[in-house]
Formats: structure tokens, sequence, C-alpha cells
């Protein structure tokens, strides 16, 4: 069984009701049903985390890295603020894909740049919720190889 950590980043629980205009109206409930029912039919153990706080994102980067085969992962705002979580990243070596529900490089300039990107296996965007089901259904390919 593939055992794949999903980690939400910061305001990403108030998801169905943040800015409905840019992120939609998916709750992150329905968003980890959707990755749970993928995960069902692909042998896959999904441990799923939400957390506002960029040292409590970074310990569990850095404690799991031989646990789990894959990350999925949208680091919300600390996608263009930490470096902290980039290097735990690039430190754990586990294959990992970015996701965000929308298109960051159409947004603000401070959301144009992604301190993640460099150190993922690839990044989805601009998809809504779908965003992340692609992503996972990309992860569990890659380490299906
Ligand atoms: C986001 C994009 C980020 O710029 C923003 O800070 C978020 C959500 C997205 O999924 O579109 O919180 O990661």
């Amino acid at each position: 069984m593939k055992k794949i950590l999903v980690i939400h980043g910061p305001n990403l629980n108030l998801l169905g009701s943040r800015e409905p205009g840019i992120y939609g109206r998916t709750t992150l409930k329905q968003i980890n049903d959707a990755l749970r029912k993928i995960a069902k039919t692909r042998d896959t153990r999904l441990t799923i985390v939400q957390s506002n706080h960029e040292g409590e994102i970074v310990d569990l980067i850095g404690k799991n890295k031989s646990v789990y085969q894959g990350i999925l992962i949208n680091p919300a705002a600390y996608t263009h603020t930490s470096v902290a979580i980039r290097d735990a990243l690039a430190a754990a070596g586990i294959i990992t894909v970015e996701v965000h529900l929308s298109n960051i490089y159409s947004r603000e300039e401070f959301r144009h740049k992604s301190l993640i990107t460099p150190v993922v296996k690839g990044t989805i965007l601009g998809f809504g919720p779908q965003s992340y089901t692609l992503g996972l259904e990309a992860l569990l390919d890659l380490i299906e190889k």
C-alpha cells in the first residue's frame, strides 16, 4: 500500500467561504473526500493535514520522511515566502507535487514567484479543486513507475 502525505497550508481551512470569486465554493472537506475516493481505487493511504503554522509544516515533512512515498502540497501563502518549507522538502527528498487552486501567475505580482516549485517534481495550478485530484493522480503515476 502506498502512503501519501497531503498538506494544506494556511487559510485553506476556510475554503468554501474564503474569497469564493477566486477559490470557489468547494470546501476543504469536499476536496479531501475527492482525494480519499481516488486513494481507495489506487491502493493508497492518505494522511491529510491542514496547518496555518509554518514550523508545524516543516516538522511534519522532516519527521515523516521515511514514512511516505509522496507528498501532495498546497503551501498556500507560504508558497511565496517560505525558504523553510522549501528546504524541508529538499531535505526529505520525497517525490512531491505542488498544487494551487488558482493560477498564481494571473494574480498579483507577489504571487508570481513560488519558492517551492524548484524542489518539486511538478506543479498543477489554476483548475480549482481539480488541481488536487489531477495532482494526486500524477503523483501516484510517478510512484508506480
Ligand atoms: C493558493 C494561492 C496562494 O497565492 C494563496 O496565498 C493561497 C492559495 C491557491 O491554491 O491558489 O492561499 O495556494
